[in-house]
């Protein structure tokens, strides 16, 4: 049994159902959302655009003890919420150590009754065990996640976890798992029993052929037929509103390069200071902007009102700030940031190790300050998902990842303002064989679970 209760009498149930916001929710996102007030641990699934974040915004305005989050910056702000990262203190994205936090956020885990994770699909397993740990350490429970009902949101037919093999972490990281990577792979997973639910209506796309070929390409069915009818649908072209999905950073940044060298205005260069020894950089040393340029905010600033993958336009700029006009509204003043580095050294000698018997001591390693905007006319596939997005371009060349030619695709709502930057070929479109059954098997079980769940929830179809 979980220690919370959270479904919701009669009464209250009757006031969320003669809302607006749950009378325009689609059938599926319906048992959806009375599936969260159940209480069971939840995994709402389906594919790019059938309305997942949408129901995550409304569960949100009518589930108050539910915190919401998302595996990436971008896909956070897409929900007005935080990431997963932020929200669980795994700073930097480090998950080692789970078992050991601050008071602080020892005391907001303990208070955690509903957790709700967008874009799991990007959630790597590693970081599913680390959050069970956390939970259960914080709650002082060993139940699976310490009690806390979990609600997992994505469609694994999308990006799957990073794994980069050029991380410190990785020998660790390859020991424990091996080859998996996706959440489903781990134990964890088995034993919070997660029930399932899918949706099936295609909202973002208003088009029923392009549809069913983003159906098929999801699946990795028909893909010939189905890239034909895209290479003829896609009958935009280029022009200054323009956004560019590529595979790499290093694409993203040569484009970006030539858009920014085209604006005439002066441009300014932020200059870093820095203290110690740092080698991970959020931004360069110099970032050189012009108003007019398109920006991509890098941190989080709750008290300013943005947040990291904040996309908007440079409209002024100052000595240490920079006022930016952001795509979902509003004109913010983004600071200069300091990034603080802290590490763990060992103690220097045996005394020290008798007295700590960790062996280790916490070392500042040095600061780094410096305006936190990334140019952004072009942007990465993998920040791109969870997002809606009018008039695109998409770069073909270099899509490496499963799901990842899925992923751009499967963003624009209208194909009249999509072009590609050349032909898409059959091997451009990579699906996981391992992520297709499971995305099959829960679908199913949703799918024919749907009349009880109607009869239970007292739905009228
Ligand atoms: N019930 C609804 N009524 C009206 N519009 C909706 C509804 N559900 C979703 N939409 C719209 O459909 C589009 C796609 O929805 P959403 O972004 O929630 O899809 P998603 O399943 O989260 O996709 P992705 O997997 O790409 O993240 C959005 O523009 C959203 O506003
Ligand atoms: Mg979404």
């Amino acid at each position: 049994m979980k220690n919370i209760a959270p479904i919701p009498d009669k009464a209250d149930m009757l006031s969320v159902v003669n809302t607006d916001d749950y009378r325009l929710l689609k059938l599926g996102q319906k048992i959806a959302f009375h599936g969260a007030l159940s209480g069971d641990n939840q995994i709402i699934t389906g594919g790019g655009g059938v309305g997942k974040s949408y129901l995550i915004e409304v569960m949100k305005r009518h589930i108050p003890n539910m915190v919401a989050t998302a595996t990436t910056g971008i896909a956070s702000i897409n929900i007005l919420a935080q990431t997963i990262d932020s929200f669980m203190g795994f700073r930097g994205g480090d998950i080692s150590n789970p078992e050991r936090m601050s008071k602080k956020l020892r005391e907001t885990l303990k208070a955690l009754e509903i957790l709700l994770i967008d874009e799991a699909s990007m959630l790597r397993i590693d970081k599913l065990e680390a959050i069970d740990i956390r939970l259960r350490v914080a709650k002082q429970n060993d139940e699976v996640f310490g009690g806390v009902q979990v609600i997992l949101v994505g469609d694994f037919m999308q990006l799957p976890p990073v794994v980069n093999k050029r991380d410190k972490s990785y020998k660790d990281y390859a020991k424990a798992y091996g080859n998996r990577r996706f959440l489903f792979e781990s134990a964890i997973y088995e034993e919070a029993n997660f029930v399932p639910y899918v949706l099936v209506e295609y909202i973002r796309q208003g088009n029923e052929d392009i549809r069913q070929v983003l159906r098929n390409i999801r699946m990795g069915n028909q893909i010939q037929n189905s890239i034909n009818y895209l290479n003829s649908a896609a009958a935009g072209t280029v022009n200054d509103e323009t956004i560019h999905l590529v595979a790499t950073n290093k694409k993203a940044d040569a484009i970006n390069r030539e858009r920014y060298d085209s604006i005439s205005n002066n441009e300014r260069c932020y200059t870093a200071t820095s203290t110690g020894d740092i080698d991970v950089k959020i931004v360069p040393d110099e970032v050189y902007l012009k108003v007019g340029a398109r920006v991509m905010v890098c941190v989080n600033n709750q008290g300013s009102d943005y947040y990291n993958g904040d996309l908007g336009e440079v409209v002024e700029m100052g000595v240490d700030s920079v006022s930016v006009e952001l795509d979902r509204g509003g004109i913010v003043e983004v600071e200069k940031h300091k990034w603080e580095f802290e590490g763990k050294v060992a103690t220097d000698t045996p005394q020290d190790d008798k007295k700590s018997k960790k062996g280790l001591k916490k070392k500042k390693l040095g600061s780094y300050e410096q305006i936190p905007l990334k140019l952004a006319w072009a942007i990465t596939v993998h920040k791109s998902q969870g997002l809606t997005l009018e008039n695109v371009c998409i770069h073909t060349e270099g899509l490496f990842e499963l799901g990842q030619a899925y992923v751009a695709l499967s963003r624009p709502k209208d194909y009249a303002d999509v072009s590609f930057s050349g032909k898409l070929e059959v091997k451009t479109i990579k699906c996981s064989l391992l992520a297709r059954r499971f995305v099959m098997d829960i679908s199913c079980k949703a799918l024919a679970r749907k009349e009880k769940d109607l009869e239970r929830f007292d739905i009228a179809a």
